[in-house]
């Protein structure tokens, strides 16, 4: 059976590749920090879909975190088919007045982790010359997002990241590809804690978790480098700035997310 190793699998768009994996006959093997929520999902994809859920619990923002999720596959002889590279976060206000802690904890879990555990499991993916990895940008990779700015600035890395790594993989039957959803449904922006004035501006445009899965199952499928979920608003978001100058863009993007 194929085994997908999803990141940030207790809640949201994780949890709902959990879902869809399974329906996909995938094996998994679920990470995040939340013991109870983890063992739900596990119990209830092995319950209702049959197939074998392993639950990892770890924080990735720690340095080592990649290793140590790695070493627990091992220890379980189990070697992902599948990489979905899904935890990630993101605070909302003016950069210099947030906690630099937070954002250094921001850069390891949406880039640091990711490229980390990338590395590793293309080890034995290419030894194998098949697999495919999944990462999780955003709409936001595509211009600079001020009171959001560091959150941005890893979604860009994101995606460049997954777009060059999807050449290099091509020839070795290794699919990869960097997922750009719009805002979704989920926990995300009270995580962010997003002001009520913004989050309800953003809401009129959700997304359910379960078309952002689906729309990224489907373009992995076509073998697709990038794929913007969430249909034809999203596409017209991130094209609309690309004739603009960089400073008129950011100019207006800065407005739309200042509240005071
Ligand atoms: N929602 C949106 O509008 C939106 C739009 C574009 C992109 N995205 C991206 O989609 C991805 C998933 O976000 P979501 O919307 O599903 O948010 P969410 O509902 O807040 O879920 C975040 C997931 O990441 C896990 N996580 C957070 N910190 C972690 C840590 N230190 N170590 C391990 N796991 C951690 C959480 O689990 P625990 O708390 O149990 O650790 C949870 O499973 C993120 O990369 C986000 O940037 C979201």
């Amino acid at each position: 059976m194929a085994v997908a190793l999803i990141t940030g699998a207790s809640a949201g768009i994780g949890a709902e590749f959990a879902e869809q994996l399974a329906q996909r006959g995938y094996d998994l093997v679920l990470v995040a920090r939340s013991p109870d929520k983890l063992q739900a999902i596990a119990d209830t994809v092995s319950q209702q879909r049959h197939v074998k859920a392993t639950v990892i619990v770890q924080d990735l923002t720690t340095p080592d975190a990649a290793a140590k999720v790695m070493a627990q596959l091992e220890q379980q002889q189990l070697q992902p088919d599948l990489l979905v590279n899904n935890a990630g976060f993101g605070t909302y206000g003016e950069f210099a007045d947030g906690e630099l802690s937070t954002y250094l904890n921001m850069i390891q879990l949406n880039t640091m982790v990711l490229v980390d555990l990338t590395y590793r499991c293309l080890q034995s993916m290419k030894q194998r010359q098949t697999g495919s990895i999944l990462n999780i940008a955003s709409t936001a990779a595509f211009q600079p997002i001020p009171y959001f700015a560091v959150y941005a600035a890893t979604k860009t890395f994101v995606l460049s990241f997954s777009e060059a790594l999807w050449f290099e993989c091509k020839p070795h039957n290794i699919k990869v590809l960097g997922v750009c959803p719009g805002p979704t449904e989920t926990q995300f922006f009270k995580t962010a804690e997003f002001p009520d004035s913004l989050g309800e501006s953003v809401g009129q445009n959700y997304t359910s978790p379960q078309a952002v899965v689906s729309d990224a199952l489907q373009a992995l499928d076509k073998g697709q480098s990038n794929v913007v979920t969430g249909g034809l608003t999203n596409q017209l978001l991130v094209n609309a700035g690309r004739f603009l100058p960089r400073e008129a863009l950011t100019g207006a993007v800065g407005r739309m997310f200042k509240t005071q």
